[in-house]
């Protein structure tokens, strides 16, 4: 293959920082020729072993091509006064890891962190490549399909494994991707990430409360899950996040300004404040859309019956769809009934570049689930039906829905 096409389609490697994870397969030896790859394309390269790599090739290997020590023992860090695998996930753009055995990989999907390469990698924050590497029975287990299958769902990236012949002898799905295609991965994946760079995205999630007295509100079921998924993958793609959460029991996401609301009105004022800033706006909260006309000092008694005169909550995301000027803006609904007919107008009226539409009724879709389907529906008139996926696998499809609008308007000039 032409390495020097290679290194140019790739030069966004140039100056960033790679994290190589090598594991025990026989595969390992060819971690060097990729080590060499990200070397000769600008990137800095640090290497880390599993105790098992270090059985099929030398960390002299590695330490000579990336020019640095092979970080391998989980506790040489008590020696050097350096908590290492924190260290080294703070610098790092991207971790690729080659051979991914099942082993790491399911540890991965289980959290266990019993080696420098394990420790690394529950610390990582930046994006994650794995090259699976192994026996083609081993491959095919129901245990380790699931593993991978949830860390595609919590956002790893996966290039390979490919068919072909094994080292046991065997031929089938389980040899690591080529390496160039394991290079070419870790390409894109950084292309995507400085795509966002620059960018302030606004995103509001979760439901509003509205008082009714000091001990009761009236609020809806959402859990934020899905703005905070759209936080985490803004953030993810290099992006500066302001979230705007209603109460939500969510971990906020690592990076985020995160702005904690509590009512509508609450919720308008800080996305105003923000809205002139923003490239991309977000609108996942569950706003109320009524709040008591008065706010009783102190707890309402109990008594025969009670009637609470309601009004209306301000409409933010049709104020914003008003003063849009370069904004890219993304409503929500969800919806009972009449779906496409709702989503379309809402659509129109709120000035959206699209809508995200589900029906809340339907298993697995809309509030308090980890899991989503919807429509989108867009300004140009196009729609699109997505099928049921987890809360982080739609929002990286939607904020991809983003990404063309982007290069449209960058075509464009508009
Ligand atoms: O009109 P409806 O409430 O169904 O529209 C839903 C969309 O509008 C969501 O994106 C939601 O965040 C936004 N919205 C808003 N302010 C309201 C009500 C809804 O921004 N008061």
């Amino acid at each position: 293959m032409n390495m020097e096409k290679n290194k140019q389609s790739n030069s966004i490697l140039a100056g960033k920082f790679i994290l190589l994870g090598i594991t025990g397969g026989i595969a390992a030896y060819k971690a060097a020729e990729l080590c060499r790859l990200f070397i000769k394309a600008g990137a800095s390269v640090r290497v880390i072993m599993t105790p098992a790599a270090k059985e099929f090739i030398s960390p002299l290997t590695l330490q000579t091509l990336s020019k640095h020590q092979v970080y391998d023992d989980l506790f040489a860090g008590t020696k050097r006064y350096t908590v290492e695998h924190v260290e080294l996930t703070k610098a790092a753009d991207l971790f690729v890891v080659a051979p991914a055995t099942a082993n790491t990989i399911s540890k991965i999907a289980g959290g266990i962190a019993d080696n420098l390469l394990m420790t690394t990698m529950l610390a990582a924050r930046c994006p994650v490549l794995l090259a699976p590497a192994m026996n083609t029975q081993m491959y095919q287990h129901p245990a380790l399909l699931e593993n991978l299958r949830k860390l595609r769902a919590w956002g790893y990236h996966q290039v390979g494994p490919a068919i072909g012949e094994l080292a046991c002898g065997d031929t089938g799905a389980g040899k690591m991707a080529p390496v160039e295609e394991i290079f070419a991965a870790a390409g894109r994946i950084l292309r995507q990430n400085s795509s966002w760079q620059g960018l302030k995205v606004l995103i509001t999630a979760g439901p509003t409360r509205e008082a009714i007295d000091p001990i009761r509100f009236i609020t809806n079921h959402s859990s934020g899950k899905m703005g905070y998924a759209l936080a985490e993958a803004a953030l993810e793609r290099g992006a500066s996040v302001t979230l705007v959460s209603g109460p939500t029991n969510l971990e906020p996401p690592r990076g985020a300004d995160l702005i904690r609301v509590n009512t509508a009105q609450q919720m308008y004022e800080a996305v105003l404040e923000h809205f002139d800033d923003a490239h991309i706006v977000i609108k996942t909260a569950a706003v109320a859309d009524y709040r008591p006309a008065v706010r009783q000092k102190e707890k309402i008694k109990k008594g025969e019956s009670l009637t609470l005169e309601l009004v209306p909550n301000p409409d933010i995301l049709a104020t914003l769809g008003k003063r849009k000027k370069q904004q890219i803006l993304i409503g929500f609904a969800a919806e009972t009934n009449n779906l496409e007919q709702n989503a379309l107008r809402k659509l129109k009226q709120k000035n959206l570049d699209f809508i995200v539409a589900n029906n809340v009724t339907q298993e697995g879709a809309g509030f308090n689930t980890d899991t989503n389907q919807v429509q989108i529906f867009f300004a140009g008139g196009d729609s699109k039906c997505l099928e049921l996926m987890s809360k982080k696998e739609l929002a990286g499809c939607l904020l991809q829905e983003v990404d063309l609008l982007l290069k449209e308007r960058n075509t464009t000039g508009s």
